[in-house]
């Protein structure tokens, strides 16, 4: 098994040669030291660049402890949070979880569940009448600390918590990942006692995977975050050379771009890899998109979605590419069995791994996009380990920042968040929006 993941761009030819990708080489390379020197635009956000390797031995040991303490005490611990508070540690639960781990009796840790990333009424109540009578804890991530979706969760499950275990025992059983100074939720926790962790001003959420804004649902979840580290900072180091992985992705994104692919869909073919999507369209759809520029980050599920999407991707626009993440080794081997009958015609995969078909699905897939048009890029994992997803995640943050310098915006920023979040609290009559109440309801009833 190889020990790193690595990146293949010798099928982006339906858009442009590799010597085209290449040629932004010098470009790509001066986005790296605008990144690594700190001397671009959102450069106060930059703190994620050498977080693997210098998070220090007392907060992985905090996180370690207070996860265990978690552990001892909770049947379920609910992380609340939305966007960059939640999807990293969604992404990497999902990709090390057993897929069926909800419906199996035995299970050594607490089950992590999710809440705050939606303002979905049935889904609130439908966790509450799952967390009835439960020993539960709370993990509640928002790094402004004013965040409506996560604040609602919580003031019902903070609630619901102290109802059932009175108000002291509650606070032992919340944890608040918040700003170290600023915020309702920094304010809040302060009061009651809750434990903290610090989220610090120059990380911005979507790259907060490896702070404790990850790091502690993860170890919750019972994974290995000393080896998700490690992984990612044999990646920090990596990525540093002149020529390394993350600079020939954002090469190959950039050159694709500029050649009309304005579309890129993350392609996984391990159900496992649905929230790494997820993580992967927030990172580069919040960094890119803006001034009316950036590639619209897509993500697909295959084989699943060759059943679904798989019509336009091979014959709509010529506007995408493809990026697939290949993972090289499973973690279980099944055998198609021999059937006598043969009435599905499928003996001929008798005695055959069940990746390799996969495997073949999506070489078969490559060959056939590429042929009607689409270009290829390829990263491979080892498996789905920490240590390499630990890789994969600092690999696309390291390329995101650079690829976002290529396309010529701030990729640390995200004005175009606030939008609706002005037009709900004008229309839910938020005090301080009356002149945006009067103007939102004018305009309704035009
Ligand atoms: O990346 C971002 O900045 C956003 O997605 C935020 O993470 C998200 O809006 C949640 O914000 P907060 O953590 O302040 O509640």
């Amino acid at each position: 098994m190889n020990n790193t993941i690595n990146i293949d761009i010798a099928h982006v030819a339906p858009g442009i040669s590799v010597d085209a990708v290449k040629a932004l080489a010098p470009e790509a390379l001066k986005a790296q030291k605008t990144v690594e020197q700190g001397t671009g635009a959102g450069n106060d956000f930059l703190g994620w660049v050498k977080l693997p390797s210098t998070l220090s031995e007392e907060l992985i040991s905090d996180i370690e402890a207070t996860a265990a303490s978690l552990q001892k005490d909770c049947e379920y611990v609910v992380c609340i949070g939305i966007g960059g508070s939640y999807l990293g540690a969604k992404a990497v639960i999902e990709a090390l979880s057993d897929s069926f781990s909800a419906y199996k009796a035995e299970h050594k840790n607490p089950r992590v569940v999710f809440a705050g990333q939606n303002i979905g009424e049935d889904y609130l109540y439908e966790l509450m009448r799952l967390l009835d009578g439960k020993k539960f804890g709370i993990i509640v991530i928002s790094k402004s600390g004013t965040t409506t979706e996560p604040a609602i969760a919580f003031r019902l499950l903070k609630d619901m918590l102290e109802r059932q275990e009175g108000k002291e025992k509650a606070a032992k059983h919340i944890v608040a990942i918040t700003d170290a100074k600023k915020g309702a939720l920094r304010q809040l926790a302060t009061e009651e006692g809750y434990h903290t962790f610090v989220i610090d001003d120059n990380v911005g959420g979507r790259f907060s995977v490896l702070t404790p804004v990850g790091l502690l649902p993860i170890a919750v979840a019972g994974y290995d975050i000393r080896a998700l580290i490690a992984g990612a900072a044999e990646m920090e180091t990596a990525t540093t050379a002149d020529d390394n992985i993350a600079l020939t992705y954002a090469e190959a994104r950039n050159a694709l771009y500029r050649s009309g692919k304005k579309i890129e869909i993350l392609v996984n073919y391990c159900p496992k890899l649905h929230y790494v999507g997820e993580w992967w369209k927030q990172l580069y759809g919040e960094s890119e998109g803006k001034e009316n520029k950036g590639i619209f980050p897509a993500a697909v599920d295959n084989s699943t979605d060759l059943h679904s999407m798989g019509q336009w991707i091979q014959e709509g626009e010529r506007t995408i590419f493809e990026t697939v993440l290949s993972v090289e080794a499973t973690e279980h081997e099944v055998i198609v069995p021999m059937d006598n009958a043969n009435l599905d015609g499928l003996n001929f995969l008798a005695g055959k791994r069940v990746d390799n078909v996969n495997k073949m699905a999506e070489l078969g897939t490559r060959i056939a996009h590429v042929d009607g048009g689409v270009p290829n890029i390829r990263i491979t994992i080892p498996a789905l380990r920490e240590r390499y997803l630990g890789q994969l995640l600092y690999f696309f943050e390291k390329a995101c920042g650079i690829s976002g310098y290529m396309l010529g915006v701030n990729p640390f920023n995200q004005p175009g968040v606030e939008a609706y979040k002005r037009n709900m609290f004008a229309l839910l009559d938020k005090p301080g929006y009356e002149a945006e109440s009067a103007a939102i309801k004018a305009k309704l009833n035009k």
